[in-house]
């Protein structure tokens, strides 16, 4: 099969999104040109490390690259800053140089910790990204935001910091358990909701998760063309990628409620997308049945449109922290106007609760 590319045109920098299945192992041929005679240094979680890191080592090593491995445990725990400092210890320890090369092989926690370390370590090193997970292979792995978490809210503490290049391979993610093919899922069904139903469409016609899969590049495809012209408008995220946050803000908040334990992120955005175009459904904002046809679909990927028992107040003071409220007291919430076409409402911290939690579509 063909490699499919997309270019990611910045002001600044031009990389590219590979897509192949089976790519993985001719990375190493990929980078030869570009990198000859550095060292990588792959930052991956140890479940990643034992599915994939021997064949993309030796594609590294047949092409004569040195390579090292940090391997983290798995989990949104991990983008913490005390993760953080191990990795620099670790790269000081390596003897790691300017000139070479981080490589990020992994999920969204990964693919964040590992470009933050990169944007940062001997004042920015180059990195590139290898997503496995759907999440990182639709979103987080493109567009350069890079972060950490700190104990009073998610990605709290970031820059934008753009790889050399991504490499998407499909085939890994036949070995994504059903709860981490549903939370990329959210985002998938994100992007149909604010930019193209067409998305929606495809995915109301598989049959199954296998049906997904097999036609999981045209999906993708769809998703990072999305992402390619918004960051290409927007990079820093004060215009129209702001988009992309749509469910996020009440997602985010869920995530941190439970303590990163209970919803996985996709999960959480997957409530606070329902949430909002609940109320802006009552408040004639969306247009009428976008809410139902959102929670069918969103089911049907198997996951959550609502939650019990949480103490909203709580979830709106972390919302307050959010980073994209301004010092304004002002929140930018993502509403969506009928599927496939959303906006940006400027909102007062104090009125955001207003927008996030129907009050009767959701008993
Ligand atoms: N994940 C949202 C963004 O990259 O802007």
């Amino acid at each position: 099969m063909n490699t499919i590319s997309i270019n990611i045109n910045l002001k600044k920098k031009q990389y590219k999104i590979y897509m192949e299945r089976g790519i993985l192992t001719s990375i190493g041929k990929k980078l030869r040109q570009a990198y000859e005679g550095r060292t990588l240094v792959v930052i991956t979680d140890k479940n990643v490390e034992r599915l994939y890191m021997k064949e993309l080592k030796e594609s590294f090593l047949d092409n004569g690259f040195k390579v090292n491995v940090i391997s983290i445990e798995p989990g949104e725990k991990s983008k913490s800053l005390d993760m953080l400092k191990k990795i620099y210890e670790n790269l000081c320890e390596l003897k790691i140089k300017r000139k070479d090369v981080i490589v990020s092989l992994g999920g969204g926690v990964v693919g964040d910790l590992s470009g933050f370390a990169a944007a940062t370590y001997l004042r920015g090193i180059s990195y590139v990204q290898i997503p496995t997970s759907l999440l990182a292979q639709v979103d987080s792995s493109i567009g350069g935001k890079v972060a950490v978490d700190l104990p009073w809210g998610k990605n709290l503490v970031g820059n934008f910091y753009h790889p050399d290049a991504v490499f998407i391979d499909p085939e890994v993610l036949k070995t994504l358990s059903d709860r981490f093919f549903s939370d990329g899922m959210a985002e998938v069904i994100k992007y149909g909701f604010i930019k193209d139903k067409t998305i929606l469409e495809d995915l109301n016609s598989y049959k199954s998760k296998e049906e997904a899969l097999n036609n999981i590049e045209n999906i993708i495809y769809k998703c990072c063309s999305i992402k390619k012209k918004l960051v290409e408008e927007d990079e820093k995220d004060l215009g129209n990628r702001m988009l992309l946050n749509f469910g996020h803000t009440l997602g985010h908040a869920v995530e941190r409620y439970y303590n990163y334990s209970k919803y996985s992120h996709g999960e959480a955005v997957s409530i606070g997308m329902a949430y909002i175009t609940g109320r802006t459904e009552e408040l004639s904002i969306t247009k009428e049945g976008t809410y139902s046809y959102m929670v069918n679909i969103l089911k049907k990927y198997g996951l959550p449109v609502y939650i019990q028992g949480v103490d909203k107040n709580v979830l709106v003071d972390t919302i307050a922290l959010d980073k994209k409220s301004s010092d304004k007291n002002e929140i930018n919430l993502i509403m969506i106007e009928e599927a496939g076409k959303s906006k940006i409402r400027n909102t007062k911290l104090s009125e955001a609760a207003n927008f996030l939690f129907p009050e009767n579509l959701i008993k």
